[in-house]
Formats: structure tokens, C-alpha cells, sequence
């Protein structure tokens, strides 16, 4: 529970499409934040979503809002090639800024992100989520506490048999998009792996990206609330399979896909090996070798650290209560690592991350 505070925070949401009301309601789930602004290219959208969480003000310029002295958080829920323009829009004119993931379509604005919120100082966070959930943080702790021994590899994996955020909306063009499943999910599953293993920069990177069931209209799934257009070329990525070696030596196994011939209908995995015993997600498991063989211990997460709401938590670290739980520096090491997969499938190679 957030601590009661008197001091508030104004914040104004950028987009009410199907994460935007994700942002709101969780904003308003911490006592001392008030969506009191939105904007939303889409009138009907807007509206919508204006009214039934009783927001005051509605445009359809996101610069107007970014205009107002009162707002002073600004959360992000765009299309993603919008993420770095908006967002350092909004850090030079002084506000704390939440984006959600992919920080950016590309490294360079993402370190230009990283920069500005830097110079401005101000709070700039990417919404990762699923690094705040019960069995990640525990999962975290085990690691912390040494129960792993010493760890260093991952496999780390988000896969769905059908599961393109709707075929024709912006998601499947790469212009607005930047990316396919990488950039959508492979961000998720990457970023949990890293934050188990506690470290984020990568030396190398082999990856390749393939666009195989998208193209021809399977795999549809039913995310997202954008325009779709019937005419636009599905020119992103549905599968792709990496190698990370970071910077210590330790490596990551990636697997993403947005629509595969696969048993289940998704499967979500990080599994973390160390020395000592292993764990894997989800359920939480701990893995290790006892007297009578190898058990499998299945393990109660215990109370977050952190608020497991990252609005919330993004609240809590503006009121000086919390330490961000994702660092503006581990999203641009992300964001290098997927773009490295992207470049290494383009040429083939094994590529450095600088
Ligand atoms: N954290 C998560 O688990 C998670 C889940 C889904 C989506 N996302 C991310 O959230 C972002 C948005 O995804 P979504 O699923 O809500 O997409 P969406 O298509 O449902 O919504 C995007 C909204 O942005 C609006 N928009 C576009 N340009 C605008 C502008 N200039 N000003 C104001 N509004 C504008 C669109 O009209 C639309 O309503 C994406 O970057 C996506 O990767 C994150």
C-alpha cells in the first residue's frame, strides 16, 4: 500500500488506446496522483475514455497538454515510433516521464531519452511490468541471497501461437512500430532475464528475426485498439531467436514469437541457472539438487519489495519513497541488445554492442 502523503502529482496520459486505460486506472490507484489530463488523436477514443474516468481535460495535441504548468507527470501509451519524440518533448518541458515499453525504435533516441531526462532532471522510467510482479521480485531475492550460487545463464522466452497485436494496425508496420515481436514481447522476456541476472550491458549479439505466418494473415490476435488498414504491408518480424553474451561472459537465450505452430496457446518463461540450483518462471520454482535427486520446489512469492503497480511505483519514486525499480541506463542497454538483434539478422553476423 502507498504511504498517505499530502503532497499530489498531476498527470497527464498520452494515448487511450488499450494500454492508455491501463496507465489511468493504475495512476489512480495511488492516493496522492490525479489524471487530470489526456490526450488522444481519435476523438471518440478520447471521449470515451475521458468520461468514464471523469478526466477534465480531453485534446487531441499532446503539445497543449505539455504546455500546462499543472500537469507534471506525463505517461506515454503510443504507438512506439512516438515514444522518444513525445517523451523528450515532454522531459524539456520539465515534466517526469513514464513510457511504456520499447523505450524507443532505436538506441540513438533512446539515449537521447536518457539524456534529456539527465539534463532536466527529471524521473524517466519504461514501464517493464513484468519486472514488478511478486515472482519476479522474489525470484530476484533468491538470486540476491546467493541460493542460486554463482549464476550465468538465462533462457528467457515469450511466445504465442497467435498472438499479432491485430494484422494491419500500426503494430505490423514497421514505420510506427520499428519492430515486430522483438520489440513487443522479446522487450519483456529480455529485460526480466536481465534483471535477474543483474546485469544488463551485452558484449555481442546473434540473432535472427523471421516473418513467416504475419504475412499471410495468420496468427491474428485481437490486441490493441488502433486503426487497421486492410492495404498496409505486414513488413515486421513474428519470430526471432537470439544469443546475448554480456559483458561478463554470462549469456541469455531469447525466443519470441508472436504466432507459431506451438502446444500452447502462449508460453511466458525465464529460467536462470546458477551453480547451486536454478529457478524458472511462471509459477516460481526453484530448482536443485538434493540427497534423494533433483527437486523441484515450487515457491510462494513474498510481499513486493516494490508496489507491483508500476504507475503506482513511478508515484511512490516521484514522493521520494521508493528507489526506481527500472533504470532509464538498463532500458537503453535493452534497447541496444534488440536492436543488435535486428542488425545482426540483417547482416547475418554476430555484431558487438558498443
Ligand atoms: N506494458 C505492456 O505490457 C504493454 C502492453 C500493450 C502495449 N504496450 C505498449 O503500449 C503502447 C501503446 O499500445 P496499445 O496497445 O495501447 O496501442 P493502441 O493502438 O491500442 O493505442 C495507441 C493509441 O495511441 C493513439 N495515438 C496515436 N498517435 C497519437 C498522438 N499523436 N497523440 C495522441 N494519441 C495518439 C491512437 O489513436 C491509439 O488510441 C505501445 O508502445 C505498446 O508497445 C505495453
Amino acid at each position: 500500500m502507498p504511504k498517505k502523503t499530502s503532497r499530489t502529482f498531476n498527470v497527464a496520459v498520452i494515448g487511450a488506446g488499450a494500454i492508455g486505460l491501463d496507465h489511468i486506472r493504475s495512476f489512480r490507484q495511488h492516493p496522492a496522483a490525479r489524471v487530470i489530463a489526456l490526450a488522444e488523436v481519435s476523438p471518440e477514443r478520447g471521449r470515451e475514455a475521458a468520461e468514464s474516468f471523469g478526466i477534465d481535460t480531453l485534446d487531441t495535441d499532446y503539445r497543449e497538454l505539455l504546455q500546462r504548468s499543472d500537469v507534471e507527470v506525463v505517461s506515454i501509451a503510443l504507438p512506439n515510433f512516438l515514444h522518444a519524440p513525445v517523451g523528450i518533448e515532454a522531459l524539456q518541458a520539465g515534466k517526469h516521464v513514464m513510457i511504456d515499453k520499447p523505450m524507443a525504435t532505436n538506441a540513438r533516441d533512446a539515449a537521447k531519452l536518457v539524456a534529456t531526462a539527465k539534463q532536466h532532471r527529471r524521473q524517466l522510467m519504461v514501464g517493464q511490468n513484468m519486472r514488478f510482479s511478486p515472482e519476479v521480485q522474489t525470484a530476484k531475492h533468491l538470486i540476491n541471497q546467493g541460493k542460486l550460487g554463482e549464476v550465468y545463464h538465462a533462457k528467457t522466452c515469450w511466445s504465442r501461437r497467435s498472438g499479432i497485436p491485430r494484422i494491419g494496425s500500426w503494430f505490423t508496420q514497421q514505420q510506427f512500430a520499428g519492430g515486430g515481436c522483438t520489440y513487443d514481447i522479446g522487450v519483456h522476456a529480455l529485460d526480466r532475464a536481465l534483471f535477474l541476472m543483474g546485469e544488463f550491458d551485452a558484449a555481442s549479439v546473434s540473432g535472427q528475426t523471421f516473418s513467416k505466418l504475419g504475412p499471410l494473415g495468420k496468427g491474428d490476435g485481437n490486441w490493441g485498439k488502433g486503426e487497421i488498414d486492410k492495404d498496409a504491408k505486414f513488413d515486421v518480424d513474428d519470430l526471432a531467436v537470439a544469443l546475448i553474451k554480456l559483458r561478463s561472459g554470462r549469456t541469455v537465450l531469447l525466443e519470441a514469437s508472436w504466432a507459431a505452430h506451438l502446444p500452447e496457446r502462449e508460453f511466458f518463461t525465464s529460467q536462470v541457472f546458477g551453480t547451486e540450483a536454478g529457478v524458472m518462471l511462471n509459477p516460481l520454482r526453484l530448482i536443485r539438487p538434493s540427497r534423494t535427486g533433483y527437486v523441484t520446489e515450487e515457491i510462494v512469492p513474498s510481499t513486493p519489495l516494490v508496489n507491483e503497480n508500476r504507475m503506482v511505483h513511478f508515484i511512490d519514486v516521484l514522493l521520494g519513497q521508493a528507489e526506481p525499480y527500472v533504470k532509464p541506463t538498463e532500458s537503453l542497454a535493452v534497447q541496444k541488445i534488440l536492436d543488435g538483434i535486428y542488425r545482426s539478422a540483417a547482416t547475418g553476423r554476430e555484431v558487438r554492442i558498443k
